[in-house]
Formats: structure tokens, sequence, C-alpha cells
């Protein structure tokens, strides 16, 4: 069954995406980095553990810099550097999904390959949710223009 997901406020939105997506990378990544070490494939190794610790710095971002911004902008109907908080949190779902492309390829042939796929499709979900959901609804609570 598809997840309804919130959009009648940002933040309300922000919450799902700590909730659902955030949860289940920062169950996973350290999951699969463990079950991935015991495999032996060291270059998906490497490049697994590139992609989680860029993750771990962007939801960290999220959760503690632009998403309290957004609180701040429903509660006050203002946060200073809102915009470029979100244009950066974009350039990096634009480099995150370099690295995730790169374990992609890397995974093909890994017995892991489904949980890894699962989790990198879940990350485009998410990210896509953010991109497309969230920043368009809080650029239209900040009378921003679309860019
Ligand atoms: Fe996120
Ligand atoms: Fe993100």
């Amino acid at each position: 069954m598809q997840a309804v997901v919130p959009t009648a406020s940002p933040s309300a939105l922000a919450n799902y995406i700590v909730g659902t997506h955030h949860a289940l990378l920062r169950e996973e990544l350290p999951r699969i980095a463990t079950a991935l070490r015991e495999t032996g494939q060291a270059e998906l190794y490497d490049a697994w553990l590139e992609l989680a610790g860029f993750l771990s710095q962007h939801l960290a971002k999220e959760e503690e810099i632009l998403f309290p911004m957004i609180e701040e902008l429903e509660r006050s109907g203002y946060s200073a550097c809102l915009a470029g908080a979100m244009s950066q949190m974009n350039y990096e779902h634009v480099a995150m999904s370099s690295l995730e492309e790169r374990v992609r390829q890397l995974s093909m042939r890994s017995s892991l390959r489904t949980r890894i796929t699962a989790l990198l499709d879940d990350l485009a979900v998410h990210a896509c949710l953010e991109d497309d959901e969230l920043f368009p609804l809080v650029r239209e609570l900040a009378g921003f223009d679309g860019t």
C-alpha cells in the first residue's frame, strides 16, 4: 500500500521525510556497510562508505539547518538564507546521484544487490520528494519565484 505523503504544510512534509526516508537510511546504511565488509568486495565497500559519509552530512544539514528554517518560516513568515540553503541541498542531490550511480554499477553482481537497490530506490524517491514537492511548497510560502 502506498504511504500517504502529508503536503498540508512544508514542515509536516519535512517531518514525514525525517521519520521515513531519513530513518531508513540511518538504519540501513551501517547495516549494509557491515554486510559488504564481510563480502570482501573492496571497491563496492569503499564506494558505499563514500556515499554513506556524504549522506550522513547531508541528512544532518537538512535536519539541523534547513528544516528548522522551514519551521521558522511557518512560525514567523520569514527565514534568512532559506533560498540558499535549498539551493545547496538541491546541488547536493545532484552530487549524491553520481555516487549513487557508481554504487549501482559496482553492485550489479553483489549478493547484496537487492537490498542495495531497494535503499537506493528509496533514496531517489526521497530526493525527488524534497526537490519536487517540499522545496516548491517552501518557495510558495516564502513568496520566492521559481528559481
Ligand atoms: Fe532528506
Ligand atoms: Fe536531501
